[in-house]
C-alpha cells in the first residue's frame, strides 16, 4: 500500500504546486484526474522518488520512501509525461537498453521483453525503428519499459495524450489486463479515459485534492443535480454566466443544455441521469477548483 500523508510541494517560495495531499492507494486502477497545472505530475514525481516533498511523507508498505527509496524503486514502473525514445532503436533494442540501465538481466530477459511487447500488441513491429511508430505505438513502448521489472506500483503520467479514439480504447484494455495485484496510478484530464477502468478516481485542481472516491460514489454525489433545459440560441451567453453547463445539443426548437446544479435551474427543467463528466464538473465548481 502507498500512503501519501499531508504532502505539499513548493518549487519556489510562495507558490504551492501541491498542498496538503493525503491519499491512500491500494491495488487497483486509480485515475488521477485534473486540468493542466493541477499538480498531477508533481505528485507522481514525488511518488516515483524523483523529487521530494517540501512537507509531508509518503510510505510504501509502511516504509518512508524518502529514507529508503530503494524499497520502492525496486518494484516501481514509471512512465513520465515527457518520455523520450531513441528513434533508431527497435523496441527490443530499446527495452534491452532500459533493462541495462535498471540493472535488470538474467537468462530470461529477452523472453520477458518479447512477452511484454506481445502484451502491448507490438509483436508485429519488433524490427522497426521506434522513430517510425505512431504516437500510440510509442506510448505502448513507454508502458513496456515501465513493465520490465514487473512492478507492483505502476505510475503513468498522461499516457493517452495524442492518442486517437481507437488507441484510447486499446490503452484502456491494456490497463485492465495489467491490473490485479498491482497499484496502477495514471493521470489524465479526460474523464472518459478513466470512466470504464478506474476503481478509484482522485480529482485534483490547483494543487489540492478535491476528492478521492470510486466512480459510483462520484455518480451518487451528483444524482438529482443534472438537468435538461432548452433555451433559444440568443440566451446561451447569459445561461453560461448563470449555470454550470456540462453539454449542449442543438435541437429544432433551440439549444438543449445539460446543467449541473444543486437547485432546479429553470421551471421547465427535467432531471437527467448523471455521468462522471457531470460529477467531475460539479466537484470542480463546488469545491473551489475553478
Ligand atoms: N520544476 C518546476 N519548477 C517550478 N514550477 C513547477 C515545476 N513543475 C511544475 N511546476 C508548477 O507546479 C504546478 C503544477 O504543475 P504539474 O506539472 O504538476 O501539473 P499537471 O497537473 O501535471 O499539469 P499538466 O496537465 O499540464 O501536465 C504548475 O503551476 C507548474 O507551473
Ligand atoms: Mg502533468
Amino acid at each position: 500500500m502507498l500512503e501519501i500523508q499531508r504532502v505539499s510541494k513548493r518549487y519556489n517560495k510562495d507558490k504551492y504546486a501541491l498542498r496538503d495531499i493525503t491519499l491512500q492507494l491500494k491495488p487497483g486502477i486509480i485515475g488521477l484526474l485534473g486540468p493542466n497545472g493541477a499538480g498531477k505530475s508533481s505528485l507522481m514525481r514525488i511518488l516515483a522518488t524523483i523529487s521530494e516533498p517540501t512537507e509531508g511523507t509518503v510510505t510504501w508498505n509502511g516504509i518512508d520512501i524518502r529514507k529508503q527509496p530503494n524499497e520502492l524503486r525496486r518494484t516501481l514502473g514509471y512512465l513520465p509525461q515527457d518520455f523520450g525514445v531513441y528513434p533508431h532503436l527497435n523496441p527490443v533494442e530499446f527495452l534491452e537498453y532500459v533493462a541495462a540501465l535498471k540493472g535488470l538481466g538474467g537468462w530470461n530477459l529477452k523472453i520477458r521483453i518479447l512477452e511484454i511487447l506481445e502484451l502491448l500488441n507490438l509483436h508485429d513491429a519488433l524490427k522497426r525503428p521506434i522513430g517510425s511508430f505512431s504516437g500510440g505505438m510509442r506510448q505502448r513502448v513507454g508502458i513496456a519499459q515501465a513493465l520490465l521489472n514487473d512492478p507492483k506500483l505502476l505510475i503513468i503520467d498522461e499516457p493517452t495524450v495524442g492518442l486517437d479514439p481507437e488507441e484510447r480504447v486499446r490503452f484502456r484494455n491494456i490497463l485492465t489486463d495489467l491490473s490485479g495485484e498491482r497499484i496502477i496510478l495514471f493521470s489524465t484530464h479526460i474523464v472518459s479515459d478513466i470512466e470504464a477502468t478506474a476503481n478509484q478516481i482522485a480529482i485534483m485542481s490547483k494543487g489540492q485534492l478535491l476528492t478521492s472516491a470510486d466512480p459510483s460514489q462520484l455518480l451518487r454525489g451528483v444524482q438529482g443535480k443534472v438537468w435538461s433545459v432548452t433555451i433559444p440560441d440568443h440566451q446561451l451567453q447569459s445561461a453560461r454566466s448563470q449555470w454550470t453547463i456540462s453539454g449542449t445539443i442543438r435541437r429544432e426548437n433551440g439549444l438543449q443544455l445539460r446543467i449541473v446544479s444543486d437547485r432546479l435551474p429553470h421551471p421547465e427543467a427535467s432531471t437527467l441521469a448523471p455521468t462522471l463528466e457531470d460529477a467531475y464538473l460539479y466537484i470542480r465548481t463546488t469545491r473551489g477548483g475553478f
